[in-house]
Protein backbone atom coordinates (compact mmCIF):
# COMPACT_ATOMS: atom_id res chain seq x y z
CA UNK A 1 0.00 0.00 0.00
CA UNK A 2 1.20 3.69 -1.02
CA UNK A 3 2.34 5.71 1.93
CA UNK A 4 -0.37 8.21 3.09
CA UNK A 5 -1.02 11.14 2.13
CA UNK A 6 -0.84 14.06 4.84
CA UNK A 7 -3.27 16.80 4.40
CA UNK A 8 -2.86 20.00 6.77
CA UNK A 9 -6.15 22.05 7.27
CA UNK A 10 -6.05 25.78 8.27
CA UNK A 11 -9.57 26.77 8.97
CA UNK A 12 -8.96 30.60 9.62
CA UNK A 13 -11.69 32.91 10.39
CA UNK A 14 -15.94 33.75 9.81
CA UNK A 15 -17.40 30.85 7.89
CA UNK A 16 -13.93 28.82 7.32
CA UNK A 17 -14.02 26.67 10.26
CA UNK A 18 -17.76 25.22 8.75
CA UNK A 19 -16.63 25.07 5.44
CA UNK A 20 -13.92 23.22 6.40
CA UNK A 21 -15.63 20.57 8.37
CA UNK A 22 -17.41 19.54 5.53
CA UNK A 23 -14.60 19.25 3.45
CA UNK A 24 -12.91 17.40 6.31
CA UNK A 25 -16.00 14.88 5.92
CA UNK A 26 -15.76 14.72 2.60
CA UNK A 27 -12.52 13.94 2.44
CA UNK A 28 -12.03 11.28 4.70
CA UNK A 29 -15.68 9.67 3.38
CA UNK A 30 -14.66 9.64 -0.31
CA UNK A 31 -10.46 8.88 0.60
CA UNK A 32 -12.34 5.97 2.61
CA UNK A 33 -14.22 4.47 -0.02
CA UNK A 34 -11.26 4.44 -2.23
CA UNK A 35 -9.11 3.19 -0.20
CA UNK A 36 -7.04 5.97 -0.70
CA UNK A 37 -5.02 6.69 2.64
CA UNK A 38 -5.11 10.35 4.20
CA UNK A 39 -4.18 11.54 7.34
CA UNK A 40 -5.23 15.07 8.26
CA UNK A 41 -4.29 17.50 10.88
CA UNK A 42 -5.11 21.38 11.50
CA UNK A 43 -3.46 24.13 12.31
CA UNK A 44 -4.37 28.23 13.02
CA UNK A 45 -4.48 30.75 9.96
CA UNK A 46 -5.32 34.62 9.96
CA UNK A 47 -7.05 36.34 12.62
CA UNK A 48 -7.39 33.62 15.01
CA UNK A 49 -3.75 32.80 14.65
CA UNK A 50 -3.08 36.22 15.79
CA UNK A 51 -5.55 36.28 18.60
CA UNK A 52 -3.88 33.31 19.85
CA UNK A 53 -0.37 32.48 18.61
CA UNK A 54 0.22 36.34 17.82
CA UNK A 55 0.86 36.38 14.04
CA UNK A 56 -1.56 35.58 11.09
CA UNK A 57 0.62 32.41 10.22
CA UNK A 58 3.54 30.68 12.68
CA UNK A 59 6.50 29.60 11.42
CA UNK A 60 5.99 25.89 12.60
CA UNK A 61 2.48 25.62 10.60
CA UNK A 62 4.43 27.05 7.56
CA UNK A 63 6.96 24.23 8.37
CA UNK A 64 3.94 21.79 8.95
CA UNK A 65 2.46 23.17 5.69
CA UNK A 66 6.00 22.40 3.78
CA UNK A 67 6.06 18.93 5.03
CA UNK A 68 2.62 17.90 3.95
CA UNK A 69 1.52 16.52 1.06
CA UNK A 70 -1.70 19.34 0.66
CA UNK A 71 -3.25 22.26 2.35
CA UNK A 72 -7.02 23.10 2.49
CA UNK A 73 -7.51 26.68 3.91
CA UNK A 74 -10.96 27.93 4.68
CA UNK A 75 -10.84 31.76 4.53
CA UNK A 76 -8.68 34.14 6.29
CA UNK A 77 -10.21 37.91 8.16
CA UNK A 78 -13.20 39.84 9.65
CA UNK A 79 -13.88 42.87 11.03
CA UNK A 80 -12.44 42.05 14.41
CA UNK A 81 -8.82 42.70 12.62
CA UNK A 82 -9.78 45.24 9.76
CA UNK A 83 -7.98 48.46 11.90
CA UNK A 84 -4.43 46.55 12.08
CA UNK A 85 -1.90 47.74 9.28
CA UNK A 86 -1.72 45.91 6.49
CA UNK A 87 1.69 44.30 7.45
CA UNK A 88 -0.17 42.35 10.31
CA UNK A 89 -3.77 41.99 8.85
CA UNK A 90 -4.96 38.41 8.90
CA UNK A 91 -4.42 38.38 4.77
CA UNK A 92 -0.35 38.31 5.78
CA UNK A 93 -1.15 34.59 6.82
CA UNK A 94 -2.50 33.83 3.38
CA UNK A 95 0.21 35.87 1.27
CA UNK A 96 2.83 34.08 3.46
CA UNK A 97 1.99 30.71 3.03
CA UNK A 98 1.19 31.29 -0.99
CA UNK A 99 4.72 33.20 -1.21
CA UNK A 100 6.55 30.47 1.25
CA UNK A 101 5.46 27.43 -0.43
CA UNK A 102 5.79 28.83 -4.26
CA UNK A 103 2.46 28.60 -5.42
CA UNK A 104 2.34 30.47 -7.99
CA UNK A 105 -0.33 29.11 -9.90
CA UNK A 106 -3.58 29.81 -8.75
CA UNK A 107 -6.15 27.94 -10.98
CA UNK A 108 -9.60 29.27 -10.48
CA UNK A 109 -12.74 27.56 -12.92
CA UNK A 110 -15.79 29.07 -13.34
CA UNK A 111 -18.52 26.96 -14.84
CA UNK A 112 -22.44 26.83 -14.85
CA UNK A 113 -23.98 24.35 -12.87
CA UNK A 114 -27.07 22.50 -14.11
CA UNK A 115 -29.98 23.91 -11.85
CA UNK A 116 -28.51 27.19 -11.05
CA UNK A 117 -29.11 29.06 -14.17
CA UNK A 118 -31.84 31.09 -12.42
CA UNK A 119 -29.56 31.96 -9.24
CA UNK A 120 -27.18 33.98 -11.38
CA UNK A 121 -28.02 37.42 -11.87
CA UNK A 122 -27.06 36.87 -15.53
CA UNK A 123 -29.50 35.85 -18.21
CA UNK A 124 -30.05 31.99 -18.45
CA UNK A 125 -28.73 32.17 -22.26
CA UNK A 126 -25.42 33.84 -21.30
CA UNK A 127 -24.11 31.63 -19.04
CA UNK A 128 -25.95 28.31 -20.28
CA UNK A 129 -22.90 25.94 -20.59
CA UNK A 130 -20.04 27.96 -19.20
CA UNK A 131 -16.85 26.59 -18.60
CA UNK A 132 -14.20 29.46 -18.07
CA UNK A 133 -10.68 28.53 -15.92
CA UNK A 134 -8.90 31.65 -14.36
CA UNK A 135 -4.89 31.12 -14.46
CA UNK A 136 -3.98 33.67 -11.98
CA UNK A 137 -0.06 34.40 -11.26
CA UNK A 138 -0.02 34.48 -7.06
CA UNK A 139 2.65 35.17 -5.86
CA UNK A 140 4.56 38.20 -7.43
CA UNK A 141 3.42 41.67 -9.23
CA UNK A 142 2.22 44.47 -7.27
CA UNK A 143 0.61 42.23 -4.20
CA UNK A 144 4.74 40.99 -3.75
CA UNK A 145 6.60 43.74 -5.41
CA UNK A 146 8.94 46.19 -3.63
CA UNK A 147 9.71 49.06 -2.59
CA UNK A 148 6.53 49.88 -0.70
CA UNK A 149 5.73 52.08 1.83
CA UNK A 150 3.04 53.95 3.27
CA UNK A 151 3.73 57.36 4.51
CA UNK A 152 1.72 60.19 5.86
CA UNK A 153 1.26 62.20 2.81
CA UNK A 154 1.46 59.24 0.24
CA UNK A 155 1.93 55.91 -0.43
CA UNK A 156 3.10 53.53 -2.91
CA UNK A 157 3.26 49.71 -4.56
CA UNK A 158 5.19 48.43 -6.91
CA UNK A 159 3.98 46.37 -10.06
CA UNK A 160 6.98 43.93 -11.03
CA UNK A 161 7.24 40.98 -12.87
CA UNK A 162 10.43 38.79 -14.47
CA UNK A 163 10.75 37.31 -17.04
CA UNK A 164 10.88 33.80 -15.27
CA UNK A 165 7.49 34.50 -13.28
CA UNK A 166 5.78 35.43 -16.67
CA UNK A 167 7.38 32.57 -18.13
CA UNK A 168 6.14 29.82 -15.56
CA UNK A 169 2.69 30.97 -15.44
CA UNK A 170 2.20 31.16 -18.96
CA UNK A 171 3.48 27.80 -19.25
CA UNK A 172 0.85 26.71 -16.89
CA UNK A 173 -1.94 28.68 -18.93
CA UNK A 174 -1.08 26.87 -22.12
CA UNK A 175 -0.12 23.84 -21.17
CA UNK A 176 -3.91 24.48 -19.38
CA UNK A 177 -5.42 25.28 -22.53
CA UNK A 178 -4.14 22.44 -24.55
CA UNK A 179 -6.14 20.33 -21.94
CA UNK A 180 -9.40 21.97 -22.68
CA UNK A 181 -10.79 24.69 -25.55
CA UNK A 182 -7.06 25.40 -26.80
CA UNK A 183 -7.94 29.51 -26.35
CA UNK A 184 -6.22 31.74 -24.49
CA UNK A 185 -6.85 35.30 -23.82
CA UNK A 186 -3.99 36.81 -21.81
CA UNK A 187 -5.22 39.69 -20.05
CA UNK A 188 -3.02 43.16 -19.08
CA UNK A 189 -3.27 46.76 -19.14
CA UNK A 190 -0.61 46.85 -22.02
CA UNK A 191 -1.94 50.41 -23.01
CA UNK A 192 -0.65 52.31 -20.00
CA UNK A 193 1.59 49.76 -18.09
CA UNK A 194 5.08 49.01 -19.16
CA UNK A 195 4.86 46.10 -16.69
CA UNK A 196 1.56 44.60 -18.93
CA UNK A 197 4.10 45.61 -21.92
CA UNK A 198 6.40 43.38 -20.78
CA UNK A 199 4.32 40.98 -19.57
CA UNK A 200 2.70 40.58 -23.00
CA UNK A 201 6.11 40.01 -25.05
CA UNK A 202 7.20 37.27 -23.13
CA UNK A 203 3.46 35.33 -23.39
CA UNK A 204 3.76 36.20 -26.85
CA UNK A 205 7.04 34.43 -26.98
CA UNK A 206 5.66 31.36 -24.86
CA UNK A 207 2.94 30.98 -27.32
CA UNK A 208 5.36 29.92 -30.23
CA UNK A 209 5.98 26.47 -28.28
CA UNK A 210 1.55 26.26 -28.33
CA UNK A 211 0.92 26.94 -31.95
CA UNK A 212 -2.55 24.94 -31.35
CA UNK A 213 -3.56 27.28 -28.70
CA UNK A 214 -5.53 30.41 -30.25
CA UNK A 215 -3.56 33.29 -28.24
CA UNK A 216 -5.47 36.65 -27.90
CA UNK A 217 -4.07 39.53 -25.85
CA UNK A 218 -7.07 41.44 -24.06
CA UNK A 219 -6.99 44.85 -21.91
CA UNK A 220 -7.90 44.14 -18.01
CA UNK A 221 -10.69 46.83 -18.75
CA UNK A 222 -12.70 45.64 -21.90
CA UNK A 223 -12.34 41.91 -20.07
CA UNK A 224 -14.23 43.10 -16.97
CA UNK A 225 -17.04 43.79 -19.10
CA UNK A 226 -16.79 40.83 -21.81
CA UNK A 227 -17.08 38.77 -18.65
CA UNK A 228 -20.47 39.84 -17.98
CA UNK A 229 -21.57 40.17 -21.62
CA UNK A 230 -20.21 37.73 -23.41
CA UNK A 231 -18.15 35.31 -20.82
CA UNK A 232 -18.65 32.35 -23.45
CA UNK A 233 -16.23 33.50 -25.34
CA UNK A 234 -12.89 32.52 -22.75
CA UNK A 235 -11.61 29.60 -22.78
CA UNK A 236 -8.39 29.84 -20.09
CA UNK A 237 -7.96 33.52 -19.17
CA UNK A 238 -3.91 34.15 -17.98
CA UNK A 239 -3.81 36.95 -16.01
CA UNK A 240 -0.93 38.97 -12.90
CA UNK A 241 -1.89 38.58 -9.38
CA UNK A 242 -4.05 41.68 -9.07
CA UNK A 243 -6.15 41.88 -12.47
CA UNK A 244 -7.09 38.09 -11.54
CA UNK A 245 -8.24 38.67 -8.09
CA UNK A 246 -10.61 41.52 -9.44
CA UNK A 247 -11.60 38.86 -12.87
CA UNK A 248 -12.30 35.90 -10.89
CA UNK A 249 -14.75 37.83 -8.17
CA UNK A 250 -16.31 38.67 -11.59
CA UNK A 251 -16.67 35.40 -13.14
CA UNK A 252 -17.89 33.54 -9.75
CA UNK A 253 -21.09 35.48 -10.35
CA UNK A 254 -21.65 33.57 -13.59
CA UNK A 255 -21.81 30.35 -11.76
CA UNK A 256 -24.70 31.58 -9.76
CA UNK A 257 -22.83 32.17 -6.12
CA UNK A 258 -19.65 32.72 -5.55
CA UNK A 259 -20.48 30.34 -2.70
CA UNK A 260 -20.07 27.43 -5.52
CA UNK A 261 -16.56 27.87 -6.80
CA UNK A 262 -13.55 26.31 -5.96
CA UNK A 263 -9.65 27.42 -6.26
CA UNK A 264 -5.88 25.56 -6.39
CA UNK A 265 -2.97 27.30 -6.17
CA UNK A 266 -0.09 25.02 -7.55
CA UNK A 267 3.96 24.95 -6.83
CA UNK A 268 6.30 23.77 -9.96
CA UNK A 269 5.72 20.15 -8.62
CA UNK A 270 1.74 20.37 -8.15
CA UNK A 271 1.74 20.83 -4.71
CA UNK A 272 -0.99 22.58 -3.64
CA UNK A 273 -2.91 24.71 -1.70
CA UNK A 274 -6.98 24.42 -1.93
CA UNK A 275 -9.57 27.03 -0.67
CA UNK A 276 -12.66 28.35 -1.79
CA UNK A 277 -12.84 31.59 -4.00
CA UNK A 278 -15.28 32.99 -0.95
CA UNK A 279 -13.75 34.93 1.70
CA UNK A 280 -15.44 34.76 5.35
CA UNK A 281 -18.45 36.12 4.97
CA UNK A 282 -18.34 37.19 8.49
CA UNK A 283 -22.18 38.28 8.12
CA UNK A 284 -23.08 34.67 7.94
CA UNK A 285 -20.45 33.32 10.09
CA UNK A 286 -21.52 30.79 12.82
CA UNK A 287 -25.00 30.39 11.72
CA UNK A 288 -24.27 27.23 9.41
CA UNK A 289 -26.51 28.81 6.33
CA UNK A 290 -22.77 28.72 4.25
CA UNK A 291 -22.56 27.33 1.26
CA UNK A 292 -19.84 24.15 1.80
CA UNK A 293 -19.64 23.47 -1.99
CA UNK A 294 -17.17 25.80 -2.86
CA UNK A 295 -14.59 24.15 0.13
CA UNK A 296 -15.92 20.64 -1.31
CA UNK A 297 -14.63 21.11 -5.05
CA UNK A 298 -11.88 22.48 -3.31
CA UNK A 299 -11.09 18.91 -2.21
CA UNK A 300 -12.32 17.23 -5.79
CA UNK A 301 -9.67 19.76 -7.39
CA UNK A 302 -6.81 18.53 -4.55
CA UNK A 303 -7.68 15.20 -5.88
CA UNK A 304 -7.22 16.37 -9.57
CA UNK A 305 -4.09 18.36 -9.33
CA UNK A 306 -2.21 17.11 -6.46
CA UNK A 307 -2.56 13.67 -6.22
CA UNK A 308 -3.65 13.29 -10.03
CA UNK A 309 -6.43 11.21 -9.24
CA UNK A 310 -9.03 12.00 -11.60
CA UNK A 311 -11.53 9.16 -10.40
CA UNK A 312 -11.91 10.67 -7.19
CA UNK A 313 -12.16 14.70 -8.21
CA UNK A 314 -15.10 13.16 -11.05
CA UNK A 315 -16.69 11.30 -7.98
CA UNK A 316 -16.92 14.21 -5.42
CA UNK A 317 -17.95 16.88 -8.37
CA UNK A 318 -20.67 14.69 -9.26
CA UNK A 319 -22.40 14.09 -6.04
CA UNK A 320 -22.38 17.74 -5.70
CA UNK A 321 -23.96 18.05 -9.09
CA UNK A 322 -26.50 15.28 -8.46
CA UNK A 323 -27.33 17.08 -4.68
CA UNK A 324 -28.10 20.37 -7.23
CA UNK A 325 -30.10 18.34 -9.30
CA UNK A 326 -32.15 17.49 -6.24
CA UNK A 327 -32.81 20.65 -5.84
CA UNK A 328 -31.27 20.72 -2.27
CA UNK A 329 -29.55 24.52 -1.76
CA UNK A 330 -28.11 26.47 0.69
CA UNK A 331 -29.39 30.07 1.16
CA UNK A 332 -26.92 31.44 -1.38
CA UNK A 333 -28.46 29.24 -4.35
CA UNK A 334 -31.73 28.70 -3.16
CA UNK A 335 -35.29 29.95 -4.98
CA UNK A 336 -38.56 28.98 -4.63
CA UNK A 337 -38.83 25.57 -5.38
CA UNK A 338 -35.22 24.52 -3.61
CA UNK A 339 -35.15 22.29 -0.44
CA UNK A 340 -33.14 25.21 1.92
CA UNK A 341 -30.46 23.10 3.98
CA UNK A 342 -27.58 24.02 6.45
CA UNK A 343 -24.09 23.79 5.58
CA UNK A 344 -24.03 20.48 7.86
CA UNK A 345 -27.00 18.95 5.93
CA UNK A 346 -25.28 20.20 2.33
CA UNK A 347 -22.04 18.16 3.71
CA UNK A 348 -24.19 14.94 4.26
CA UNK A 349 -25.90 15.31 1.01
CA UNK A 350 -22.75 15.01 -0.45
CA UNK A 351 -21.53 12.21 1.41
CA UNK A 352 -25.55 10.12 0.84
CA UNK A 353 -24.27 10.64 -2.75
CA UNK A 354 -20.88 9.15 -2.65
CA UNK A 355 -22.09 6.21 -1.45
C1 LIG B 1 -8.33 35.88 -2.85
C2 LIG B 1 -8.41 36.88 -1.75
C3 LIG B 1 -7.00 37.22 -1.29
C4 LIG B 1 -6.29 37.84 -2.46
C5 LIG B 1 -6.92 38.11 -0.05
C6 LIG B 1 -7.72 37.56 1.10
C7 LIG B 1 -5.51 38.38 0.34
O1 LIG B 1 -9.13 38.00 -2.16
O2 LIG B 1 -7.79 34.79 -2.62
O3 LIG B 1 -8.79 36.17 -3.96
O4 LIG B 1 -6.42 39.04 -2.72
O5 LIG B 1 -5.57 37.11 -3.14
MN1 LIG C 1 -9.99 37.83 -4.14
Amino acid sequence: MSKSKHILFLPGDGIGPEISNEANKVLLYVSQKHDFDVEVSDRLIGGIAIDEEGSPISDSTIEIAKESDAVFLGGVGGPKWDSLEPANKPEKGLLKIRSELDLFANLRPSMAFPGLEDTSSLKKEVIEGLNILIVRELTGGIYFGTPREIKSDSAFNTMIYSTSEVERIAEVAFKSAMKRGKKLCSVDKANVLEVSEFWRGIVNKVSKKYPEVKLEHMLVDNAAMQLVQNPKQFDVILSSNLFGDILSDISSILSGSIGMLPSASLDLNSKGLFEPVHGTAPDIAGKSIANPLAGILSIAMMFKYTFANETISLDIENAVEKVLKDGFATRDIANEKSKLVSTSEMGDLVIEKLK
